[in-house]
């Protein structure tokens, strides 16, 4: 009986791979450590809560001696780390949550995997889960590759670049057993509507200006969220110790022509007119350090671990819409209160 930590599993994508390992590993234990920070829900997890292999833990990786007295209870074998500050508008806002959520709270979790692992690492695994934008920004075309040097541009990136570097620190320094995985854009079910395509959905639904940065001219390379929890399935059993694995979907898209097809999904699937909700996009202010382009390169985990995305990208688009029409109730709660001030400060200067 393998027992595992998952931390942040009630955000978005923990919670998709907490659900992936709790209905494949009958016979692992999921510890699902979790602030319930704005961006964590329960909600998101009801179909598995029962689940006599589940446990959720409500806690701080920030919090030092909890995180030690929590390895100390549950001995794990493995730990997959998700937990995370992960919006970029907000680090510009408030870089401080950052380096401690993602520097700090990282940081604690290493010490006590170190403590409580010292005297056996074999069958031990700390898992960092973490993103393309540490390589920074493209801008002549290429790919970003498991060589490319680190170039953080937003203090986001900077905290996730900071907790990579800790975590290859501490293998080289103490060798800890880790493997580092970098992911590009997620989309899907259960995303916080801060984040473009929730956000863009949900206004679309509302009749609310679709508030795009710059000219829309930045490309992200995007990937459905149950393909990048199938992906951390594959590196967890897969994966050798000491490497890292890109994760992308080869799906660059530019933010007008993304916003475009989300509109016409949008319009098709609640029976609008095509085209209505084109005249909702408003250009505003750009992000400060706005970074042009991400694309990765995924050859690695395709070649070595044989994973591939299942799911073209209209496919995951008409999904992720559905989703959220079908799950109304949920987008009201996560959008009423503290969101509202959140959406007016981030948006009515723009
Ligand atoms: P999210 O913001 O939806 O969820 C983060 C979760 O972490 C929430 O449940 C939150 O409550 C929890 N959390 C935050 N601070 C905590 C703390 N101090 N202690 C315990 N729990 C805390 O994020 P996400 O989009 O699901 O991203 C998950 C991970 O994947 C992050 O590490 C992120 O950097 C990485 N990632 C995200 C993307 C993406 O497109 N969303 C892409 C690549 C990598
Ligand atoms: P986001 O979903 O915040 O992801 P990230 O910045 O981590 O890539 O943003 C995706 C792209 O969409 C990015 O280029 C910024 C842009 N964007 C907008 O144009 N308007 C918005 O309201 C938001 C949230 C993002």
């Amino acid at each position: 009986m393998k027992k595992i930590l998952i931390t942040g599993g009630a955000g978005f994508i923990g919670s998709h791979v907490v659900r992936l390992f709790v209905k494949m590993y009958k016979e692992y234990q999921i510890f699902n450590l979790d602030k319930l920070t704005y961006a964590g829900n329960l909600e998101n997890l009801t179909d598995i809560e029962s689940e006599p292999n589940y446990t959720f833990c409500k806690g701080d990786i920030v919090d030092g001696d909890y995180i030690r007295e929590l390895f100390e209870t549950h001995r794990f074998d493995a730990v997959i780390h998700l937990a995370a500050e992960s919006h970029v508008d907000r680090s510009i806002t408030n870089p401080m949550e950052f380096i401690q959520t993602n520097v700090v709270g990282t940081v604690n979790l290493l010490n006590a995997a170190k403590h409580f692992w010292k005297d056996d690492f074999s069958d031990k695994l700390f898992y960092h889960v973490s993103t393309d934008e540490v390589y920074g920004s493209l801008h002549d075309g290429g790919f970003f590759l498991e060589t490319t040097p680190y170039d953080p541009q937003s203090p986001y990136s900077a905290s996730k670049a900071s907790s990579d570097h800790f975590v290859r620190a501490y293998q080289n320094t103490y060798g800890l057993p880790v493997v580092i995985s970098n992911c590009s854009n997620n989309y899907g079910p259960n995303q916080f509507p801060e984040k473009l395509i929730p956000l863009f959905i949900n206004n679309i639904l509302n009749n609310k200006p679709l508030p795009v940065y710059g000219k829309g001219e930045n490309v992200r390379d995007w990937l459905y969220v149950v393909d990048h929890a199938r992906a951390i399935d594959v590196i967890f059993h897969k994966g050798k110790i000491g490497e890292t694995y890109n994760i992308g979907g080869f799906n660059e898209w530019k933010n007008l022509d993304l916003i475009k097809v989300l509109c016409k999904t949008v319009d098709a699937k609640i029976g609008r007119p095509e085209g209505t909700s084109l005249s909702l996009i408003t250009y505003v202010k750009d992000r400060a350090g706005h970074d042009l382009r991400y694309a990765i390169d995924a050859s690695k985990i395709m070649h070595e671990l044989g994973w591939e995305p299942s799911l073209q990208f209209e496919e995951g688009i008409g999904k992720t819409v559905d989703w959220y029409l079908e799950n109304k109730e949920w987008l009201n709660n996560v959008t009423s209160g503290a969101y509202l001030q959140y959406y007016s400060d981030q948006y009515q200067n723009r």
